[in-house]
């Protein structure tokens, strides 16, 4: 079944000069980019993103990371694109929990500046595609 998912880069794989090397792999693998731009965060629209996170310890210290610096955000699509990305990712902790080969294993260290987003689910996807891309 064909599905899009948001990807980002967040401000440390941007600044790590990894913009290329994760589209490289979104498009190895087969999927589309339907939409790709580069953005400076606002604090609102990083609540908004991780609103789920609201409440839990590392909140605030997310939304000063992600409002830190440019993310690239990107609408991917494909057949099962957010589990395809998700696979891509490697798990949210790059050293416990991403297998090397994932773009985390390979090149990540910490849990929150952990280079990339996707969505977790179809509903994260819909929901996370209007906030960042309400034309799309
Ligand atoms: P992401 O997939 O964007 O979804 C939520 C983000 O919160 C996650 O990646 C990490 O950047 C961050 N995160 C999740 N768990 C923790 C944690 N235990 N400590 C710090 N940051 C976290």
């Amino acid at each position: 079944m064909t599905e899009r998912t948001l990807v980002l880069v967040k401000p440390d794989g941007v600044e790590r000069k990894l913009v290329g090397e994760v589209v490289v792999r979104i498009e190895r693998k087969g999927l589309d980019l339907v939409a790709l731009e580069m953005r400076t965060v606002d604090r609102e629209l990083a609540a908004q993103h991780y609103a789920e996170h609201d409440g839990k310890p590392f909140f605030s210290s997310l939304l000063e990371f992600i409002t830190s610096g440019p993310v690239v955000a990107a609408v991917v699509e494909g057949p099962r694109a957010i589990a395809a990305f998700r696979q891509l990712a490697g798990g949210t902790d790059p050293v416990e929990k991403a297998a090397p080969g994932s773009i985390r294993g390979d090149f990540g260290l910490e849990t929150q500046s952990n280079l990339v987003h996707g969505s977790d689910s179809p509903e994260s996807a819909a929901r996370e595609i209007k906030l960042w891309f309400p034309s799309l």
